[in-house]
C-alpha cells in the first residue's frame, strides 16, 4: 500500500510536471504570435535614388583679377589697375569689320579659339557674323567715350559706353559682334532682329560667351540692351547660367553693379 501511494505520487509530480511544462509551451507560442510582437518581415521599400546634382562652384575663378575668366567690370568694379593691359592678345581668325582700328582687331588668346569655333558654326547655318570690336586699350576708351560724352553729355553716354578703367573690352575677353543681313543694325538694338542677332542670342552659351548686356538689364548692369556684345565666360559658367535662366554676371554671382560709378578710386 505504501509503495503505491509512493508510485501515485511519483506519477502525479510528473504529470504536472508535464502539465505545467505544456503550458509553458502554449504560454510561449501565443506571446511569440501576438500582435506586435510578431516577427515581421518587410521589404523596405525604398525610393529610387535621385542622381546628385553637382552643385556649381562659383568660387572656381576670381570675379576681380582682370586676367580671369569671370572678372565682373561694372560702374562698381572697375579693372584693377584701371590701365590694365592683357599679357596675351591675338587676332582672331574671323571676319572683321572693314574699318576696324588696330587694336579692336585683337582678343585675348584664352577666348580666340571659342570666337572662331562659334563664327564658324554659325557660317554653316549661312550666319555670317564679323567682329566690330575687341580689344579696347585704356587710352582708346579714353578718347572713345569723350566723344561720345561730347557729342551726347555724359549722362546720355553713360548709359551705353564705360569710362575708361570700367570697360570690360579693356580685358580683351569681350566683342561687338556685326553681321552682313543688315549692316545699318550693327552696334544698334535693331541688331537683336537679325538673323545674327537672333542666332547669337540662342547659341551664344553653347561656345562660352553671354549676352553682356540684356535688354532690361540697365539697374543691374549699368548698360543699355546691347544684343551685339558678347563676353566671353568659359561654356561651363555660361550653360549654368542658360541653365538656371539667370542672364547677368551681377545677378548670377551676387555682386553690385547698376548705373552709378563707384566712388571708390
Ligand atoms: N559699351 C560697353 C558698355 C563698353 O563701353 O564697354
Ligand atoms: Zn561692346
Amino acid at each position: 500500500m505504501t509503495k503505491w501511494r509512493k508510485h501515485t505520487r511519483v506519477w502525479l509530480v510528473v504529470i504536472i510536471l508535464i502539465l505545467i511544462a505544456i503550458a509553458a509551451i502554449i504560454w510561449f507560442s501565443k506571446s511569440t504570435s501576438a500582435p506586435g510582437n510578431e516577427i515581421v518581415k518587410q521589404t523596405v521599400q525604398h525610393e529610387p535614388l535621385k542622381p546628385v546634382e553637382p552643385t556649381f562652384d562659383k568660387t572656381q575663378f576670381s570675379l576681380t583679377d582682370p586676367t580671369s575668366l569671370w572678372v565682373i567690370v561694372n560702374k562698381q568694379h572697375p579693372l584693377s589697375p584701371k590701365d590694365y593691359l592683357p599679357a596675351s592678345l591675338v587676332i582672331p581668325n574671323i571676319p572683321l569689320k572693314s574699318n576696324i582700328t588696330s587694336n579692336e582687331e585683337y582678343v585675348s588668346a584664352a577666348m580666340a579659339p571659342a570666337l572662331e569655333q562659334m563664327v564658324t558654326a554659325a557660317k554653316t547655318q549661312a550666319i555670317n557674323l564679323n567682329m566690330q570690336s575687341g580689344y579696347r586699350s585704356y587710352s582708346y576708351q579714353v578718347s572713345l567715350y569723350g566723344r561720345y560724352a561730347n557729342t551726347y553729355g555724359a549722362s546720355a553716354a553713360d548709359t551705353f559706353s564705360a569710362q575708361p578703367g570700367y570697360s570690360e573690352h579693356q580685358t580683351g575677353l569681350a566683342v561687338d559682334l556685326g553681321g552682313t543681313s543688315n549692316p545699318v543694325c550693327n552696334v544698334d538694338q535693331c541688331y537683336a532682329s537679325t538673323p545674327e542677332g537672333q542666332w547669337l542670342a540662342a547659341n551664344a552659351y553653347l561656345y562660352g560667351f553671354i549676352i553682356r548686356y540684356p535688354d532690361g538689364g540697365d539697374a543691374i548692369t549699368g548698360y543699355e540692351y546691347e544684343p551685339w556684345h558678347i563676353r566671353y565666360v568659359g561654356v561651363e559658367l555660361s550653360t549654368e547660367m542658360h541653365k538656371q535662366g539667370i542672364t547677368t554676371l551681377e545677378q548670377f554671382f551676387g555682386v553690385f553693379g547698376g548705373p552709378d560709378y563707384s566712388t571708390t578710386p
